[in-house]
């Protein structure tokens, strides 16, 4: 989302700032933060302290922060840091005149019930030419006990279906080949009664040579709807995140996640029973307060029971402001978290490794999305599952779909050769 948002930002900024590709010869260094963790904090506050560094050596440098800690710590971070501005989530459109030094007011953090930077066409800087990010929602309701996004991120609103089909045209007629829909629930999608599976239907619709794919959906709001609209189109990847975050029904309910173990399992078979390729990833939470070692062992049972082929996995980290902080003592000794989270870690390493065993010998159509970083030799590509494939580059173009055999496999990615369907 961090990424996506600072392609808007750089857009907002282009007729005024040119982009340039080490902070040294930067006038101004916007850093996009995450407060999802303390640890993301705490590596922002290092990155920061490097940068401001830079001050002395140009006089002209203007540091912002942008993102969710702007939200977070508003004008408190003046005094914790040199920088110059803040900008919250939602104040981008702004950040021209925040920007301006002329300018009194350096700082805007509020949080709008109805900013999509919709008609903010985002300038794509990354290296990657084939694959982009779209925004199609942003906010949350969902008020997780352990989540801080609610509360940095604001409300949940939708963005115009025709923006979001216009900038996915447009990026296919550039040579994309693949497009991801982004938001923090993107299930909640709605915009003038077009909810999420009619608008991955409308975007399915825009090219057979143009994957989709979205992250992330709560698991309480995934329809068979939208998995009957996965199941009819071979352009929308079978490739699903749905972040689980514990396997104890127990611990869900604390968390406020709205879905039992059993709900959840019943939405995995559902999806089997749509797409039964269907590649699997989710997030888990090591440690969440009041966690016994038997909600924990029911982590990896689920985790077993589910096969999943990758998985983001964390340690609690306690958020201030949020449900949980305020009111259930975070109780699971360090230790125990750290040990929980190595579990869950090797667990999945063994599942990611069967997973990736099993397509061995089997043939899939990769996107090619660049050379590996071994070797120019090799380039890399993904399954729809959303597997990494490596594979002997020959005379094969980035953006190019390539048919291989997979031959070999790590826990992290698959090897193949050509071959024909
Ligand atoms: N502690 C640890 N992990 C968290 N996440 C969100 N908030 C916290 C927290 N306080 C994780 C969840 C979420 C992912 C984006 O980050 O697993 O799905
Ligand atoms: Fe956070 Fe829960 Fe919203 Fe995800 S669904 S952003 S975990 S509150």
């Amino acid at each position: 989302m961090n990424f996506a948002d600072s392609e808007v930002v750089a857009s907002v900024l282009s007729s005024q700032y040119q982009l340039v590709t080490s902070p040294s010869e930067a006038d101004l260094i916007l850093v996009n933060t995450c407060s999802v963790r303390d640890n993301a904090e705490q590596r922002v506050f290092n990155r920061l302290n490097e940068l401001t560094a830079l001050k002395k050596k140009n006089k002209h440098l203007q540091i912002g922060l942008i993102g969710c800690m702007a939200s977070r710590f508003k004008d408190d971070l003046f005094a914790k840091t040199d920088i110059d501005l803040i900008a919250g989530p939602d104040a981008y459109r702004n950040l021209p005149q925040i920007i301006d030094s002329e300018n009194a007011v350096n700082i805007d953090v509020t949080l709008s019930k109805t900013e999509t930077y919709e008609d903010i066409l985002p300038i794509r800087y990354a290296d990657n030419k084939v694959s982009a990010f779209v925004s199609v929602m942003r906010g949350c309701n969902n008020f997780c006990a352990y989540c801080v996004v609610p509360y940095t991120r604001g409300r949940e609103r939708s963005r115009a279906s025709e923006s979001i089909i216009a900038e996915t045209e447009q990026l296919f007629q550039t040579g994309y080949r693949e497009v991801t829909l982004l938001g923090q629930n993107v299930n909640s999608y709605n915009y003038q009664n077009i909810d999420f599976a009619e608008l991955m239907e409308k975007v399915a619709k825009i090219d057979p040579l143009l994957r989709v794919r979205f992250a992330t959906s709560h698991p309480k709001d995934l329809s068979p709807k939208l998995l009957q609209i996965m199941a009819k189109y071979p352009n929308i990847c079978k490739s699903i995140h749905l972040p689980a975050q514990s396997g104890s029904t127990a611990i869900l309910q604390r968390m406020n996640r709205k879905y039992t173990r059993e709900n959840y399992l019943e939405k995995i078979s559902l999806i089997r029973q749509y797409l039964p390729q269907c590649g699997l990833s989710t997030d888990l939470i090591a440690g969440f307060c009041t966690e016994t070692e038997t909600d924990h062992l029911q982590t990896l049972s689920l985790m077993k029971e589910v096969a999943y082929d990758y998985a983001f996995t964390f340690k609690y980290s306690p958020r201030e402001g949020t449900f949980a902080y305020q009111n259930i003592k975070d109780d699971v000794p360090e230790d125990v978290k750290i040990k929980r989270l190595q579990q869950i870690i090797d667990l999945q390493q063994n599942l990611s490794l069967k997973s990736n065993q099993k397509d061995v010998g089997k043939i899939f159509e990769v996107l090619t999305e660049g050379y590996s970083k071994r070797s120019k030799d090799f380039l890399f590509g993904r399954t729809s599952t959303n597997k990494v494939v490596v594979f002997p580059a020959l005379n094969h173009k980035i953006g190019e779909y390539v048919v291989l055999k997979i031959t070999n496999c790590s826990a992290a990615t698959l090897f193949g050769e050509e071959s024909a369907f």
